[in-house]
């Protein structure tokens, strides 16, 4: 088995290696004068099963064009089996028709990444379910959700707590978290976005009074959904509002919105490398999924269950 990294994450690639106790696979991959990507792998790859650590988090299009030409050496190098480990998936959110005339981004980006090379696909929390069916090769979708509820069992579990989805698509993950914590209540945010990039708070369905709220969701990227949802729930009597999110975007002045927002905290995950400034706030934390990704990493390498991670 050889763990191989793009670019984008590699704290993220080398702490998966140190789980597996194996070194980065010997590679490079630099930029020509003109900016287009070029990647040498320096040891041999003959025969071997391949797992490329590579999310497609900003800047997506360099990241997604990093991935696809890592794929292409190791397939032209005869890896016997290529496996793209894209823990934050980037174009996700486009994954249906939302007008007339209109692409499905994640359908595009998947068939680019089965064209390259790619054998199977890791990722984590997908945008929606739906996502693996878009790959005609074996995908495994791992949750971050146990990392979270054990996270939020040592800090918060002596609360009444409350699990909120920030909007109705996220109920079956705020479902899912809110199990592991020994079944706490739901709540739902009503939110409805009159324009891309904006997000407006209606409705909260459930009693958020006195409670200290867990809002749960895949991605921060402006941080809109959130501040507003956060600020409802606080209208709405809760005593806290904490957020844990797998993908942390956090595009723009997303991270001053956080840092002077009705939020205690936001909690997010290392699928996609931190800015300095998401580092540098006292209002944001990290939590590794490192441990997860190399685990399931191990179990496809030695054909063991990866679905039994979460039982
Ligand atoms: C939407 O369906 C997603 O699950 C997130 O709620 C959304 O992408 C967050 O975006 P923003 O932080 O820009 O409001």
């Amino acid at each position: 088995m050889k763990i191989m990294s793009g670019n984008s994450n590699l704290p993220l690639a080398r702490a998966i290696a140190a789980y597996l106790e194996l070194p980065l696979t010997d590679a490079s991959v630099r930029r020509f004068a003109d900016e287009e990507i070029f990647v040498e792998i320096h040891e041999n790859v003959r025969g071997e099963d391949v797992f490329v650590v590579q999310p497609t988090s900003y800047p997506a299009n360099d990241n997604l064009m990093e991935l696809l030409i890592c794929i292409d050496a190791l397939r032209r190098a005869s890896a016997k089996r290529i496996t793209a480990v894209v823990p934050y998936f980037g174009y996700a959110r486009q994954d249906r028709k939302p007008g007339p005339r209109t692409p499905i981004s994640a359908k595009l980006v998947s068939n680019l990444i089965t064209e390259a090379g790619a054998d199977r696909v890791l990722s984590v929390d997908l945008h929606a379910g739906q996502i693996q069916g878009f790959f005609d090769i074996p995908t495994d979708n791992l949750f971050a959700a146990p990392v979270m509820a054990a996270d939020i069992q040592a800090r918060y579990g002596d609360q009444s707590l409350m699990v909120v989805s920030p909007d109705v698509g996220g109920v079956v993950r705020a479902r899912a978290l809110a199990k592991r914590l020994d079944n706490a209540p739901l709540s739902i945010v009503d939110k409805r976005r009159d324009r891309p990039g904006q997000s407006e708070v209606m409705n909260i369905i459930g009693d958020v009074k006195g409670r200290a709220c867990i809002l749960i969701d895949d991605i921060i990227d402006s941080g809109g959904t959130l501040c507003n949802a956060a600020q409802a729930l606080m209208d709405a009597g809760a005593v806290s509002v904490t957020a844990y999110i797998t993908h942390g975007v956090l595009s723009g002045a997303a991270v001053s919105r956080v840092t002077s927002s009705a939020l205690k905290e936001l909690v997010i995950t290392d699928s996609i490398q931190a800015t300095e400034a998401a580092k540098a706030s006292d209002k944001i934390r990290i939590l590794t999924i490192a441990p997860l990704v190399g685990e399931a990493i191990r179990r496809i390498a030695d054909e063991s269950s990866v679905s039994s991670l979460f039982d």
